[in-house]
C-alpha cells in the first residue's frame, strides 16, 4: 500500500511539474507585463514544489519502498534518468532567478532573454526522455 501511495505521489508530482513547465514556456514569449510576470512567478513556485515532491517520492521508491534499492543503484539506465533530472534542476536555476527578479522589479514591460526560453526548452526535452528511461528501468533493462 505504501508503495502504491508513493508511486501515486510521484505521478501527481510529474503531472504538475510538466503542466507548470509547459505553462511557463507558453507564457514566457516576446514581451511580458509585470502583472503577467507575477503570475509566472507563482507558477514557478509551484514548479519548484512539484520538482521537490517528485524527488522525495523518487528517493522513497528507490531507498525505502518497493523493489530493493540495489535494483536501481546498479542500473545505468536509472543513473541516466537521475542525471537528466539533475540537468533539469540545474537548468531551472537561471529561469527561476530571472522570473523572481523580474517579478519584483519596476519594469512594466519585459523582453524575455532567449537564454531563459532555451533553458526551458532543454528542460522539456529532458522531461520527455525521462519516462522512457523510467519504464525501461522498472522492467530491469540495463541490469
Ligand atoms: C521529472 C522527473 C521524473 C520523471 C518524469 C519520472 C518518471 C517515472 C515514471 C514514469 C515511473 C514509472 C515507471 C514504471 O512503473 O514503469 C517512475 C518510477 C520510479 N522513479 Fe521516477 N521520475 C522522475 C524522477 C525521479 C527521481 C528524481 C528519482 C530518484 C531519486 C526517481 C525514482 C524512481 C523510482 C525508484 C521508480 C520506481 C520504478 C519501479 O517501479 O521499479 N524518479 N518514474
Amino acid at each position: 500500500m505504501a508503495e502504491i501511495l508513493v508511486r501515486y505521489i510521484h505521478f501527481v508530482g510529474i503531472i504538475v511539474l510538466a503542466g507548470t513547465l509547459v505553462a511557463e514556456h507558453m507564457l514566457l514569449t516576446g514581451q511580458v507585463s509585470l502583472a503577467q510576470m507575477k503570475k509566472i512567478a507563482r507558477i514557478d513556485m509551484v514548479y519548484g514544489v512539484s520538482a521537490f515532491v517528485v524527488l522525495i517520492a523518487g528517493l522513497t521508491l528507490w531507498l525505502a519502498v518497493g523493489k530493493p534499492a540495489e535494483f536501481y543503484t546498479s542500473n545505468p539506465v536509472f543513473h541516466t534518468k537521475l542525471t537528466l533530472f539533475v540537468i533539469m534542476a540545474l537548468l531551472s536555476i537561471y529561469p527561476s532567478l530571472y522570473i523572481f527578479k523580474a517579478s519584483r522589479g519596476k519594469e512594466s514591460l519585459m523582453t524575455i532573454p532567449p537564454k531563459v526560453i532555451n533553458a526551458i526548452r532543454v528542460e522539456l526535452t529532458c522531461l520527455v526522455l525521462i519516462p522512457v528511461l523510467a519504464v525501461f528501468m522498472a522492467k530491469g533493462y540495463g541490469l
